[in-house]
């Protein structure tokens, strides 16, 4: 089996090869942690969003969407606390001039003991074979107990120093550890020190005192400055939620994984304001609530789990991650926080404004508590890309790559393939083209042997090809084929339109949901 590393260097190749995502500004050597889509990349990404979209506003009654703007006045971000605690403690290694988070860096060598019991599974298994019991092997072996304990020993330590924001400490784990530098390869570490990760720009001239602003780190301070506007305006009753999907900018210094950490990404949040006191019930609801969304998809159940924070931000008083399983492991896709009422009564601080709900069934006024569901739609799309592909060694020397994409969100729904560019057989195809068209993306294509247009549309995850012939001239029927299995089957041009119709629309992911 290929090593985990090398299948993402090949989806991260594929995507660019086949128009899903380019390197940004790559003709000027690229811009670091900054990606582009291309036209097969960004009707995936506009697909996924539709379904977060629609599973959130169309599938519940309490749940309206918005859209505001990037920049926002700047004591926003004094009034959440980004000013003062967006921060990633970071160090540097003299020797190689590197940049490293403190964090990332002790997490790494969190998951090494991991990776050591893992190692001793992997050795036992090969000797007792089939009536090897891993759950009791894990419970029970010595050195497989004694990586663990390790492992808390550091997490607990770690945690720890995090929570209380000692950065002198988190450099001592990191001596203690003797972590080292990947580069150098030495432990000659600098103090740890905080780095704000907002982007600051100016907004007017300099002449009519030009404001500092900040491009947004996350889309949620616009509901929250927005939610009386729209609890009034929508005459929205507790409980209720808004929705928002768009860009969010952070000066990352550990940008890798290609589009998973990135300084320009899109999030899709959104705030449900609840009853003090009701929080909890509703973290749970969103919490399974949001893990049903993602399992819908049909990539593998095993492929999720949760991450339950005990480092919990200074305004939550519960947390989770829904993590999804890619090629670098287990690695967070969408949180889903409590934040209490902390944004909404920092607002009221702030701006002097009293943004009270009052609630008519209780007789008063109080600030709600929210419960926030936040998703990146990139690491979403990262997530989908690497458990769709596929390497198919088809037999006798011929292979294929494979997108297995859920056909609701494949960028391209159905391809239409005249056999030869002769004959009237790319007439007849357009003509197919043009009824299917407003049911699905579908497109034509006429370039090359039939076998390497399959392999094509394999290749951008094309879940249906029809393919037209002299035959279909004489009787109206045509050659559909799967993309999965292959398979081929005769039928009229008028039956697949309907097979189609069902398999592709979101509503049937949709209708999973409810
Ligand atoms: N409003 C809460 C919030 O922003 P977060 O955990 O910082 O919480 C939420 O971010 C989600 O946004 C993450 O789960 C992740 O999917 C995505 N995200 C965060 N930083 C990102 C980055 N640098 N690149 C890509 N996606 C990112």
């Amino acid at each position: 089996m290929a090593k985990q590393e090398d299948v993402f260097k090949a989806v991260v190749a594929h995507a660019k090869e086949y128009g899903f995502v380019f390197q940004s500004s790559e003709i000027y050597d690229g811009l670091s942690a900054v990606y582009d889509y291309g036209q097969n990349g960004v009707e995936l990404k506009n697909n996924i969003k539709r379904y977060w979209w629609e599973a959130m506003t169309m599938l519940h009654d309490n749940i309206v969407g918005i859209d505001s703007a990037i920049f926002m006045h700047p004591t926003i971000w004094k009034a959440s606390g980004h000013v003062d605690a967006f921060n990633d403690p970071l160090i540097d290694n003299r020797d190689s001039k590197k940049r490293y988070r403190a964090d990332v860096l002790i997490e790494d060598a969190i998951a090494k003991f991991d990776e050591k019991a893992d190692k001793e599974v992997a050795k036992a298994r090969k000797r007792f074979g089939e009536s090897f019991d891993e759950t009791l092997f894990r419970q029970t072996n010595p050195r497989v107990l004694e990586q663990m304990r390790k492992k808390e020993e550091l997490h607990t330590r770690f945690a720890e120093a995090m929570n209380a924001n000692d950065l002198e400490e988190l450099k001592q784990i990191i001596l203690d550890y003797e972590i080292v530098d990947p580069i150098s390869g030495t432990r000659n570490w600098t103090d740890v020190r905080q780095f704000n990760l907002m982007f600051k720009t100016e907004m007017g001239s300099t002449a009519d005192g030009a404001m500092e602003v900040y491009l947004r780190p996350e889309t949620a301070q616009g509901i929250f400055v927005n939610y009386l506007n729209v609890q009034k305006t929508g005459r929205m009753r507790i409980p209720f939620g808004i929705a928002q999907i768009g860009k969010a900018f952070r000066n990352e210094i550990v940008a890798r994984q290609f589009i998973f950490r990135m300084r320009e990404f899109e999030q899709m949040e959104m705030q449900f304001f609840v009853r003090p006191g009701e929080e909890l019930k509703w973290f749970d609801y969103w919490r399974s609530e949001r893990l049903k969304w993602h399992k819908a998809l049909g990539l593998g159940d095993d492929k999720y789990r949760y991450h339950d924070h005990e480092k919990l931000a200074h305004y939550a008083n519960a947390a989770t991650d829904i993590e999804f399983l890619m090629p670098f492991g287990f690695k967070e896709v969408e949180g889903i926080h409590s934040r209490t009422d902390f944004d909404l009564s920092q607002h009221e601080k702030f701006s002097g404004k009293k943004i009270r709900y009052f609630d008519p069934e209780l007789n008063e006024s109080y600030v709600p508590y929210v419960i926030e569901t936040s998703i990146g739609v990139d690491r979403m799309f990262l997530s989908v890309l690497c458990s769709c592909y596929e390497e198919q060694d088809l037999g006798g020397g011929d292979s294929r790559v494979v997108l297995h994409f859920p056909a609701p969100i494949a960028p391209v729904k159905c391809a239409v393939l005249p056999l030869v560019k002769k004959d009237g057989l790319p007439e007849k195809a357009r003509e197919i083209q043009h009824k299917l068209r407003f049911d699905m993306a579908c497109v034509v294509d006429e370039k090359d042997s039939i076998g390497k247009r399959y392999r094509r549309q394999d290749a951008i995850g094309t879940p249906f090809c029809i393919t037209v012939d002299h035959q279909t001239l004489e009787d109206g029927t045509v050659t559909l084929r799967y993309r999965d299995s292959m398979e081929q089957v005769r039928l009229a041009v008028d039956e697949i339109d309907r097979i189609m119709v069902e398999k592709v629309n979101l509503n049937t992911l949709l209708k999973k949901l409810v």
